[in-house]
């Protein structure tokens, strides 16, 4: 089957022209003014419409087992409201609980995500240590198309890990030419404060903000960049929600560490005062981590995103409905803070909230847009330019953007499955009409037209040209020019 996508204003990262898209299978054949549209095409009309890349978010949890629950969203439903929002492929998490083998919780994702829509890869948790892990990495790059390994600095007592795993693990990736992420947040100093939140008195949502400032996640981003920089790899800060953390990572780009940075949508238009929601299951929708912050952050956020501080946005699609935030039996989560499971949804608003927020309020080009999007994440993560592009070759993921289009977002008409909704009653004007995932149209007429298992698990090789040189230039210097080889005795 082919499709010719006729009359719209193709926008990548690097600009904006009027032209065709011809794409013939599952990828894009030609883009060029004036294209003939082979016999039997299907032609879209894309006339006022931009035509961009498909949305590529680097950072969500389809139903992860997590605090006590696992997450509503399944790979299924998530990446059909991702469809309805532009977005065509998602990397998710592979989280080992401690003691799991790496290798045995890879292949249980992969189980669970068969029924995806679109298409989908895996960042794989690194949350122990010991030999098999060290080996099992290995085997991941090698042969299962992995290339970054995530750590949570926080979650103690679950999945955080320390400096010496940290550590261990930064040292295994950097052989295998694979990148490092990270969840910065000081998990010793959210503990104790937790403690101290509560024994105050403070019991609700209220209590999570104040238990995660700002501080905890700079502390936590400069000492896993730094660690990065000893031992020479790339290091990937994920949900990136202050200037304390982004401050981190300018200074190390400033010294030409190869850093990258991902914002959430969320936290660049929402702030802190959800939590006085006196509505608790309201404030408890906002719980995650790191928390909602307060507006002159938000301002940062955007100049980092701007000016390149910050590379990637992503949604952290972790959805729990009321009840699973309430907790269980008993209600335990309602009377103290630190039971709510951490998360919040996004993944089929974030094109347009940001769109909105960002090329209509004249802070982005649409070509940032693009960049910030897509092009960016497939470049850290070596899928480009399969992915995050629109050129002769690349998959054909497509989205169709409708500048004019407007929706008010609501619980009651998206198509996460979740009860709520973090930006019920935003009005935001920038929809995608029509996505295509390989060619195959997912969304259309304001209508998902989407299968279970026509999803594709996506390889990403290790040591991309993006970033190895750093691994290169820190075999004989830091970024700073210190020498790294010990004198000669
Ligand atoms: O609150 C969050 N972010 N939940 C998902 C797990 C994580 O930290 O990314
Ligand atoms: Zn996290
Ligand atoms: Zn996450």
């Amino acid at each position: 089957m082919s499709i010719i996508i006729k009359g719209g204003t193709v926008v990548t990262a690097e600009g904006q022209a009027r032209a065709d898209v011809l794409i013939v299978g599952e990828k894009v054949h030609a883009v060029g003014v004036g294209l003939d549209a082979p016999a039997g095409a299907r032609t879209i009309d894309a006339s006022g419409a931009f035509v961009m890349p498909g949305g590529i978010d680097p950072h969500t949890h389809m139903e992860l087992p997590f605090m006590g629950t696992v997450a509503s969203e399944d790979f299924f439903s998530g990446t059909s409201a991702a469809a309805a929002g532009g977005t065509t492929m998602i990397i998710d998490f592979v989280i080992p609980a401690p003691k799991e083998s790496l290798l045995a919780a890879y292949k249980k994702w992969r189980g669970w995500a068969e029924k995806a829509a679109a298409d989908y890869s895996f960042h794989v948790a690194v949350t122990w240590w010991d030999e098999s892990v060290a080996a099992d990495m290995g085997t991941l790059c090698r042969e299962h198309g992995v290339n970054s390994f995530k750590h949570f600095m926080a979650y103690k007592n679950a999945i955080m890990v320390d400096d010496e795993v940290l550590i261990s693990s930064f040292l295994r990736a950097k052989e295998l030419g694979a990148i490092c992420t990270v969840h910065a947040e000081n998990g010793e100093l959210v503990f104790r404060l937790q403690r101290e939140v509560f024994e105050r008195g403070i019991t609700g949502p209220e209590g999570h903000p104040l238990s995660r400032p700002p501080e905890v996640e700079g502390e936590a981003a400069n000492r896993a960049i730094r660690i990065a920089e000893v031992i020479g790899v790339p290091v990937y800060i994920v949900h990136n929600s202050c200037f304390d953390s982004m401050e981190a990572i300018a200074r190390a780009k400033a010294e030409g560490q190869r850093v990258f940075g991902e914002v959430l949508a969320q936290h660049l238009v929402i702030d802190d005062s959800v939590y006085l929601n006196p509505d608790w299951d309201r404030a408890a929708a906002f719980v995650m981590s790191p928390p909602f912050r307060a507006k002159e952050h938000q301002a940062a956020l955007w100049k980092g995103l701007q000016g390149g501080v910050l590379d990637t946005t992503a949604t952290d699609h972790c959805c729990f409905c009321a009840p699973q935030k309430r907790g269980g039996a008993g209600d335990p989560a309602m009377t103290d803070f630190r039971k709510i499971p951490n998360g919040t949804g996004g993944i089929e608003d974030r094109m347009s909230v940001l769109w909105h927020h960002g090329v209509g309020a004249g802070r982005l080009t649409p070509s940032e847009f693009v960049a910030v999007t897509s092009t960016n994440t497939a470049k850290v993560f070596n899928i480009h330019p399969r992915k995050g592009a629109i050129a002769p070759g690349s998959d054909a993921d497509i989205v169709i953007w409708d500048p004019a289009g407007s929706r008010t977002i609501s619980a009651k008409t998206h198509h996460q499955k979740v009860d709520t909704n973090i930006y019920e009653g935003m009005t935001v004007t920038g929809v995608a009409a029509v996505t295509l995932s390989r060619g195959r149209v997912l969304w259309e007429n304001g209508q998902l037209k989407t299968q279970p298992g026509t999803g594709r698990y996506i390889d990403r090789p290790c040591f991309p040209d993006y970033w190895t040189a750093q691994m290169r230039r820190n075999e004989a210097c830091t970024p700073r020019g210190v020498a790294r080889t010990l004198p000669k005795r």
